[in-house]
């Protein structure tokens, strides 16, 4: 695993764009994984920087989200689909048929999972998956416990992670249950993993996503077996290490 430390928040961003940047040079037809959370909103804000500069172009990428919740339509505030048109879509040329996120709404969750897969294989595979890590090691909506070789699929939320991301919504109660997520097997098909992390509270997710040992308890963990992953932490971050 690679890991590069940076001073800061705002540089963790930096380097995540420019790893996008690179990928998109690479091939302007690149199948980029896309991730939502507090953690990726200052790379969405230096693409969207730099696509107005004149510098990058989405017009022939295709991205696929990670998850959105169970219940929720896109123009939902808390739907991630809502999340990624703000952050992101809204203000770059990415054609909207090619942007992907799991349906929450749709009438067969099992059929949107089956169809959801499909579309990534069809599409050639994520050529850059973008995560974030949640505080119990989940990637994704992959709770501990998640098979390491799942598919996209409907998970139960954690309490603690109905909590923690508590802070989006009105209340509790409002926090859904469910989400579908692409699973961890396909994550693990992506041909490079870009991880960031940022803040103190992630310390400890981090080391054991580093130093311990791979289990399906810890989902992150399961990226030592991945050939090209990059980790973007800042200090507080990575102090764990
Ligand atoms: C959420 C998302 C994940 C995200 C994680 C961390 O539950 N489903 O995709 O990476 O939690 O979020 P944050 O970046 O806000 O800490």
């Amino acid at each position: 695993m690679n890991i590069i430390e940076v001073k800061s928040y705002d540089k963790m961003s930096e380097k995540a764009c420019a790893l996008i940047l690179d990928q998109l040079k690479e091939s302007d037809k690149s199948v980029l994984g896309l991730a939502t959370g507090s953690t990726p909103e200052g790379m969405y804000q230096r693409l969207i920087e730099q696509f107005n500069a004149g510098n990058v172009s989405f017009k022939n990428a295709t991205t696929f989200n990670l998850d959105e919740y169970v219940g929720l339509a896109a123009d939902d505030p808390n739907s991630y689909k809502y999340y990624m048109n703000d952050k992101l879509f809204n203000h770059i040329d990415l054609p909207a048929e090619r942007a992907f996120v799991p349906r929450g709404d749709a009438a067969n969750l099992e059929q949107e999972c089956r169809d959801y897969e499909k579309r990534i294989a069809e599409a050639g595979y994520v050529d850059l998956q973008v995560l974030g890590l949640g505080l119990n090691g989940h990637i994704g909506f992959n709770e501990p416990g998640t098979p390491l070789n799942s598919r996209t699929h409907v998970v139960d939320l954690d309490e603690s992670t109905r909590h923690a991301n508590s802070r989006f919504f009105a209340t509790m109660d409002d926090v859904p249950s469910q989400a579908l997520t692409m699973g961890i097997g396909t994550i693990m098909e992506s041909r490079q993993i870009v991880m960031l992390v940022s803040g103190e509270k992630k310390a400890e997710a981090v080391r054991q996503l580093v130093n311990g040992k791979v289990t399906s308890e810890m989902p992150a963990s399961v990226l030592q077996n991945h050939e090209n992953v990059t980790l973007i932490g800042d200090t507080e971050a990575l102090s764990k290490l």
